[in-house]
């Protein structure tokens, strides 16, 4: 089918800069939240993004007014009825999430898709909400959506092939990177990235090492565009809080963020969207003893990011390829984490994730894949062959 409107629920950090990417691409978008005084938000929202691409240069005013025209705010749910591919972005919460789903579904010409812009939560059972559970999927943004590439689509369990190849087409209309992703909690990204968080808080809780040189560290390392708790502040608190929870819930305790974030969360100090999280304004200075200190985190998370990403190799979630792709346009990762452990050396990564498992347990198991591959004698980069195969092993890189 040709998706010519789309209708996003929940306009809040996501749905308005949602509706913005479908807007830039001339696609015509009705937003409808619960609460008017976020409907006007999504409204300043909508409009401050379309002025930034008029400003510079990237749009005729003309073009800019025609596109912006073709946005319709509600809190009720009439605009739905002529809207071909709806996207939810409420609260990450399973009963909010079928209740609108259902919503939608009365509402919705019977042909019209239904996504989810959840960040963690099963596909299955939000479309099982519905008449139509084979046309309902993830369509996953990462934040910011107007600045980030990547579209997880997910398919859950009914989703058929139709659905998955109409959202593709759809993301490469808005100009992003669709990467297909068989449903599990937390898909690709977000499971790579919060294991790699919890090791974050298990690290400053250990070691009580502030925040901003945690930051500091990880920046100066080039392991990632930004440190982790100024990643969380943007996020919303509460957002990492209910994804990691859902991911501990599934997965077990590699994945946790502890004290730190919950109480914060507890005091609704929730980032950026409520103006203070772990920085209340601009990143105070760190100690440089501190900053050293947190130097050896680094490596623990590169490790730790490597083990969920080549789990999700083992679960025949996604392919190496897609699930390296998807780090580096979903997370600013500089190399995706197989990759970074094919250059390390697949034996080398090996060795030490057997010294931290008897150190941390667990959490820091082989995972079978790798364990194949090296004693297949693939180990990596150097050898021409492990996560991916390299065709010039002494070029500069590997993809
Ligand atoms: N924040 C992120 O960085 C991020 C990134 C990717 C995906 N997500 C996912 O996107 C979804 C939304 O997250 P968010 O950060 O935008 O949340 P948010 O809390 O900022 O916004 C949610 C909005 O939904 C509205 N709402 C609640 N119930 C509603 C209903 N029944 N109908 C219409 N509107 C309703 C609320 O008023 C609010 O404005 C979640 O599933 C989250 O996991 C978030």
């Amino acid at each position: 089918m040709y998706v010519e409107s789309v209708g996003v629920v929940g306009g809040g950090t996501m749905g308005g800069d949602i509706a913005t990417v479908f807007l830039l691409a001339g696609i015509p978008t009705v937003v409808r939240d619960v609460n008017a005084v976020q409907i006007e938000k999504v409204r300043r929202h909508v409009e401050g993004r379309f002025r930034e691409r008029v400003s510079r240069g990237r749009l005729t005013p003309q073009e800019g007014e025609r596109r912006l025209g073709a946005l319709r705010l509600t809190t009720g749910w009439e605009p739905f009825a002529d809207v071909d591919l709806a996207i939810e972005a409420v609260p990450e919460n399973m009963s909010v999430k079928r209740a609108v789903l259902s919503e939608l579904d009365r509402v919705l010409p019977p042909l019209s898709l239904l996504a989810s812009n959840t960040s963690a939560l099963s596909i299955t059972a939000m479309g099982r909400a519905t008449n139509r559970p084979e046309r309902v999927a993830g369509f996953h943004f990462f934040f910011p959506a107007t600045v980030m590439r990547l579209i997880e689509i997910v398919c859950g369990e009914d989703t058929d092939r139709d659905t998955v190849l109409t959202l593709v087409r759809v993301a490469e209309e808005i100009h992003k990177l669709p990467v297909r992703v068989r449903e599990c909690p937390g898909f690709v990204v977000n499971r790579v990235l919060m294991r790699s968080l919890s090791e974050v808080f298990r690290f400053q809780e250990a070691t009580g090492v502030a925040p901003a040189a945690i930051d500091r560290a990880v920046v100066e390392a080039h392991a990632a565009p930004m440190g982790p708790f100024q990643l969380c502040d943007a996020l919303g608190l509460d957002v990492a809080l209910d994804v990691s929870q859902t991911l501990e819930h599934s997965y077990g305790e590699r994945f946790h963020l502890g004290a730190l974030i919950t109480d914060r969360v507890k005091a609704k100090h929730l980032g950026q969207k409520t103006g203070a999280g772990f920085y209340d304004g601009a990143t105070p200075d760190p100690d440089p003893t501190d900053v050293d200190r947190a130097r050896e985190l680094v490596r623990l998370q590169q490790l730790a990011a490597f083990t969920e990403a080549a789990r999700l190799v083992d679960d025949e979630i996604a392919s190496p390829h897609d699930i390296d792709l998807a780090l580096r346009a979903g997370a600013g990762l500089p190399l995706g984490p197989l990759a970074w452990a094919d250059a390390e050396g697949l034996d080398q990564v090996m060795a030490e994730l057997e010294a931290l498992r008897s150190r941390y347990g667990d959490r820091f198991a082989v995972p079978a894949s790798l364990e194949r591959l090296v004693h297949s004698g693939s180990l990596g980069r150097t050898a021409g062959r492990g996560y991916h195969v390299y065709r010039n092993v002494y070029g500069r890189t590997g993809l």
